[in-house]
């Protein structure tokens, strides 16, 4: 009986000896929601028994965190996939996973499509991989696409991958209900659900316990978080009054944040104006530690675009939200998402588009042309019918306005202080650190005696369109 035992015990060595001696590399591409994903998959993976490596010539399974919102972004991540046959030619041991949003708009046809992928898992599965891993390094595929009604992996403690030390990203919820037509996230990442507040505050608890100065609350739309004991947002409507008072939205957990870690800068994206409320922007007036600086998309600036895309709100109530911001927080950093070329789009709602950027004058912005995308209510019931030079030539027309727009902001901060968490070596110059004010606008100074992850003050002297210039004058209080 005991011989047999150790005969077992040899052979469970011997398995956990070879799994050990495995090494994961991961690349993720897309949203930040995807490279946050990507450290909790890299803690599921490391708690299997894999180590992880940023070498790919050593990895035994690569991991691919994929992006599916413009076509560009799919097509970025099939070149990489075929430059992956070399390697595997090289090593048939090696194995090559797909996660992500890709992966649950494919599903298995991935694996007819790219014979390169062994595995194929989407953003509610990552749980699984354990189970997955080992079916293909049984010589099987392996795919896992279901959604899920409540994952929002709350209990897992992610691992930073390639962190500064300093700033770290942390979920809050994840899916997306607001169908807006041309996107294809509601149907990637499934329905939207919060995270329990108690397991955010954990996974802050432990980012300030390892010397972490900045988080940002992370969601496709943090406005609508709602934690009402677990489930998914559409049911709250039928729960009891009772639980209904005690649950928490977004300024109450924005509130619990900034009240429990007073000297931790809070950012959060991103912000869906229909969904913004008043009491989100008086918490952040509020909280000194609340950074004011909302990442506001509004994709265009005319209504009949808007109604098209679903988006539920008019040009009017968004520069009136954008008033009251500015009127409760005059300084408040504010930044959009833009597309342009939607189908239909006339000069004439091209123009308003122009138009509402030279009323807001954003400090900064992302602008994309449309893509249509399968599957969505766009792709299916709408013609792309916007030539791709006439989309090129809005694009840019929208980029140099924004460039315009952009140094008018920054020369405003020209001869004024602005508070700095100093984040890494500026890339132009290794005499310079780099970092961000509260508005979320890149500061570059001179080092001296300044160490990352501390708070400075820094007078700005010069700017670019993107970046301001200054000396750092002493250590902010925190
Ligand atoms: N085409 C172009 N841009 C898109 N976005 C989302 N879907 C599409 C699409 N089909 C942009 C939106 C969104 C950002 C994350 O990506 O501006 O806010
Ligand atoms: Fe996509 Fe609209 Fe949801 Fe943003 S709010 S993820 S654009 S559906």
């Amino acid at each position: 009986m005991s011989v047999g035992l150790e005969v077992k015990n040899e052979k469970l060595e011997t398995k956990k000896e070879q799994v050990i001696s495995k090494r994961f590399y991961i690349e993720s591409y897309g949203c930040q929601m995807n490279f946050a994903d990507s450290e909790v998959v890299a803690s599921i993976v490391s708690n299997h028994g894999y180590v992880s490596t940023t070498d790919l010539n050593e990895a035994d399974l690569i991991l691919l965190n994929t992006c599916s919102i413009r076509e560009k972004a799919e097509l970025t991540v099939r070149k990489r996939l075929e430059s992956f046959n070399k390697l595997k030619k090289h090593n048939k041991k090696l194995k090559v996973g797909v996660l992500g949003c890709m992966a649950e708009r494919l599903k298995d046809k991935f694996l007819d499509e790219e014979k390169i992928v062994d595995l194929v898992v989407g953003p509610d599965a990552y749980k699984d991989l354990p189970n997955l891993i080992e079916e293909i390094n049984d010589g099987r595929s392996a795919v896992n696409v279901i959604l899920s009604k409540d994952e929002t992996y709350g209990d897992v403690s992610p691992i930073r991958l390639s962190s500064n030390g300093v700033t770290a990203f942390v979920s809050i919820t994840r899916g997306c209900d607001n169908m807006c037509t041309f996107c294809v996230v509601p149907f990637t990442r499934g329905r939207e659900r919060s995270r329990d507040p108690k397991s955010i505050l954990k996974e802050i608890q432990q980012l300030v316990d390892s010397n972490y100065k900045e988080v940002t609350l992370l969601g496709q739309n943090v406005d609508s978080y709602l934690w009402y004991g677990g489930g998914l947002k559409k049911d709250f409507g039928k729960i009891s009054d009772l639980r209904k008072k005690s649950s928490i939205d977004f300024s109450k957990l924005l509130k619990l944040v900034a009240e429990s870690f007073p000297k931790l800068r809070i950012r959060f994206s991103t912000s869906n104006p229909q969904d913004m409320s008043l009491n989100v922007i008086k918490t952040m007036s509020s909280y000194k530690n609340i950074c004011n600086y909302i990442h506001l998309p509004v994709q265009s600036g005319s209504d009949d675009v808007l109604k098209a895309m679903n988006r539920q709100h008019t040009r009017k109530e968004y520069l009136t939200l954008i008033k009251e911001i500015k009127t409760i927080i005059p300084e408040c950093g504010i930044s959009h998402d833009m597309i342009t070329g939607f189908p239909n789009e006339s000069e004439e709602d091209h123009k308003l588009t122009l138009d509402l950027m030279d009323e807001i004058k954003y400090d900064f912005g992302y602008m994309f042309k449309y893509s249509e995308r399968p599957g969505t209510y766009a792709g299916k019931k709408f013609d792309d019918n916007i030539a791709e030079e006439v989309k090129k030539i809005r694009l840019q027309e929208i980029i140099d306005l924004q460039r315009k727009h952009s140094s008018y902001r920054t020369n405003q901060y020209i001869g004024k202080f602005v508070e700095v968490l100093i984040e890494k070596e500026s890339k132009k110059s290794n005499l310079f650190w780099s970092g961000r004010n509260e508005q979320n606008t890149v500061v570059v100074f001179p080092k001296e005696f300044y160490n990352v992850g501390e708070f400075v003050n820094v007078e700005v002297n010069s700017c670019t369109s993107a970046t301001l210039i200054g000396q750092a004058t002493g250590y902010s209080i925190k």
